[in-house]
C-alpha cells in the first residue's frame, strides 16, 4: 500500500501534480482541500459564520460526497472561508477518519496542508510543493480567467498571501513541511517538468527503501 503525501501553500501546483502522479502510479487521488471548501460552502449557504466553531464542525460532520463534487467550490469567498473553517480543531478532527480511510483502502496520493505531518505521518513519500507567491498567483489568476471569472493579479496575490499566512500561523495542523519531506519549488517549472522532477524523487526514494530492505535481509 503506497501513500504519497503532497503538501504546500495555495496554488503551488499540488493538484495538477497529484493527479498526474496518481494516474502514473495507478493510485486513487484525494484533493483534501475540497473537504474544507465543501464545509465552508455549507456554512456560508446556511447563512452562518465560517469562524464559528460549532457551525463549522456541524457542517464538517454532515458532509456528503455531493458536497465535495459541486463545481462552485473554488471562488474567492469559499477559499477564504475554507481557510477559516480549517483553523478549527473540531473541523479537522471531523474530517480526519475519512482521509485516513480513503488512503488505507487502496493506497493513495493525497494533497493538502497536513497530509505528511498529521494525516499520514508515515507516508512512503512526502513532497512539499512551493513556488513564489507571484508565480502561484499568476497560475490561480489563469484558472479564474479560464472559468470566466476575470480578476486582477493584485487581488489574487493578496488573497493567496493572506490565506498562506493564516494557514501557516494557525495552531491546528499549521502548514509546515514534514521533517522528511522532499521540497519541490515549481516557480520555474511547468507541469511536465514538475511531474518529471517528482517522479525522479519518488523513484530515488523507492530505490533507497529497497536498498535498506536488502541490507536488513
Ligand atoms: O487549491 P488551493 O491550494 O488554493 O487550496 P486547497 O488545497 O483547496 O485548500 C483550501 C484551504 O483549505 C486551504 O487554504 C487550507 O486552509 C485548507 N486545507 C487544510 O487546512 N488542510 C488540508 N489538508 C487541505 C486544505
Amino acid at each position: 500500500m503506497i501513500i504519497i503525501a503532497i503538501d504546500g501553500p495555495a496554488a503551488a501546483g499540488k493538484g495538477t501534480l497529484a493527479r498526474r502522479l496518481a494516474a502514473a502510479l495507478n493510485l486513487p487521488y484525494l484533493d483534501t482541500g475540497l473537504l474544507y471548501r465543501a464545509t465552508a460552502k455549507r456554512v456560508l449557504e446556511a447563512g452562518g459564520d465560517p469562524a464559528n466553531a460549532e457551525a463549522a464542525m456541524n457542517a464538517a460532520r454532515a458532509l456528503t460526497e455531493a458536497d465535495t463534487t459541486r463545481p462552485d467550490l473554488r471562488d474567492a469567498a469559499t477559499s477564504k472561508a475554507a481557510s477559516q473553517v480549517a483553523s478549527i480543531p473540531s473541523v479537522r478532527a471531523a474530517l480526519l477518519d475519512y482521509q485516513r480511510e480513503f488512503g488505507n483502502a487502496y493506497g493513495a496520493v493525497l494533497d493538502g496542508r497536513d497530509i505528511g505531518t498529521v494525516i499520514f505521518p508515515h507516508a512512503d513519500v512526502k513532497l512539499f510543493v512551493t513556488a513564489s507567491v507571484e508565480a502561484r498567483a499568476k497560475r490561480r489568476q489563469a484558472e479564474f480567467v479560464a472559468r470566466g471569472e476575470p480578476v486582477s493579479l493584485a487581488a489574487v496575490i493578496a488573497d493567496v498571501a493572506a490565506r498562506d499566512e493564516a494557514d501557516r500561523t494557525r495552531t491546528a495542523a499549521p502548514l509546515i513541511p514534514a521533517e522528511d519531506a522532499i521540497l519541490i519549488d515549481t516557480t520555474t517549472l511547468n507541469a511536465d517538468e514538475a511531474f518529471a522532477h517528482a517522479m525522479a524523487e519518488i523513484e530515488n526514494k523507492a530505490a533507497i527503501l529497497e536498498r535498506m530492505a536488502a541490507l536488513k535481509d
